[in-house]
């Protein structure tokens, strides 16, 4: 640690539990003849994402999952980067990270399960402390989250006592609780240019991805101060990469996730939120689309879009990946992996992030512009 209290590497232990369990006595599921009838429906949604062969081994788990959250009013939240068989086939709302915070918030179910990272479950369970939130397993992290604690944020505002501090969801509750307001990829810009009008200054800490804030600060005049995390993720796509694509495939479309390098978005065509790029194809249609983030979200966004076809380069996260249908029933029979946030970290978090919801919803989702030219940023 130096005197900013910077990692010299990501640490995992804020993100990392002791993991998913119940595999030992999991029922045995068959795929019958009752259970290919109540799932034929679902099938012929994802037949074009999920070989038939696979089929038989999802089914009985599926249908095990509908039972049980119609038996226990659950509702389960599932990121664009759940597979297939999640988003489509047990996933109640489907979004990103903005829409499953608002959902969220707005759910009355009493029960809600997280198909998606742990920084996701924690932020439904501080904005529905009354409901129980379960994620199905404990160490699905993230590489921003871990990247950054309470005490580097404290050590921050030390150092700039007069800058608000945004903070990108992809955080622990610890850091949200030590931030002024919270943004996600949909909303960045709009947050930033918000906070920087309501503290009367000109330049806005946003942490702990420094290329969402350097893709944020090419969009706006306001300086911005960063952190050096980064998604592990959309930092292994390069420019190099895209030129590839766009010479293998004339014509195709390319849209990037603002947590990429900028000069891996000054190659895209577009650039916005998971959310964003699903939108940005069923609204124009294109011919050929590559969708430059995490490798699911091209098989969920084709299910919606069965007319466009998709060049697939993708990147796993090995975080979201460890959501699986066989943790979610496990996780809805034994009710296990309650989230938890202790009341005063939550108090605190929930105004931060209570600060974003609040913010105009009718803004359209954060565009950058794939042509603005780069704004130099300090890196802490
Ligand atoms: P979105 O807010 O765009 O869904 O992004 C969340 C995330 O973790 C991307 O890596
Ligand atoms: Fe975190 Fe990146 Fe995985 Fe999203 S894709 S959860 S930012 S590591």
């Amino acid at each position: 640690m130096d005197d900013l209290g910077r990692a010299t590497a990501f640490p995992l232990e804020n993100t990392a539990h002791d993991g998913a369990s119940g595999a030992a006595d999991r029922p045995a599921l068959a795929y019958t003849d009752e259970v290919r009838a109540a799932t034929d429906h679902l099938y012929a949604k994802v037949k074009d994402v999920i070989p038939p062969f696979e089929w038989p081994t999802h089914a009985p788990l599926i249908h095990a999952i509908n039972a049980l959250k119609a038996e226990m009013n659950a509702v389960i939240l599932a990121h664009n980067y759940m597979t297939p068989e999640i988003f489509n086939c047990v996933g109640d709302f489907a979004g990103d990270s903005l829409a499953l915070a608002r959902e969220a918030a707005a759910t009355d179910s009493d029960l809600i399960v997280q198909a998606g990272v742990h920084f996701m479950a924690e932020t439904a369970k501080i904005l529905s402390p009354q409901k129980t939130v379960l994620i199905p397993d404990l160490r699905a992290g993230c590489s921003l989250a871990a990247s950054i604690t309470a005490r580097d944020v404290r050590l921050i505002r030390e150092r700039y006592p007069n800058f608000p501090i945004v903070t990108y969801v992809n955080t622990t509750a610890e850091v949200k609780a030590e931030s002024d307001v919270t943004c996600t990829s949909s909303n960045a810009k709009q947050v930033v240019e918000w906070a920087a009008r309501e503290w009367g200054v000109d330049t806005v800490i946003m942490i702990p991805d420094q290329y969402l804030a350097k893709n944020v600060a090419a969009q706006t005049d306001i300086t911005v101060i960063t952190w050096h995390g980064a998604c592990e993720v959309h930092e292994r796509f390069t420019a190099a990469d895209l030129r590839e694509m766009r010479e293998a495939t004339p014509g195709v479309m390319i849209l990037a996730h603002p947590e990429c390098p900028p000069d891996v978005l000054a190659e895209a065509d577009f650039a916005g939120s998971t959310g964003a790029m699903a939108s940005w194809v069923s609204d124009h249609k294109p011919a050929d689309v590559v969708l430059i983030t995490e490798c699911s979200m091209s098989d969920n966004v084709a299910v919606a879009n069965p007319e466009t076809r998709f060049v697939r380069p993708c990147n796993l996260c090995p975080h979201m990946k460890r959501i699986t249908l066989e943790g979610i029933y496990d996780a809805l029979r034994l009710r296990q992996h309650e989230i938890t946030v202790d009341p005063v970290v939550s108090a605190r978090a929930r105004q931060a992030i209570q600060r974003m919801l609040d913010l105009p919803k009718d803004a359209p989702p954060s565009r950058f512009d794939t042509k603005a030219p780069p704004r130099d940023v300090l890196v802490l």
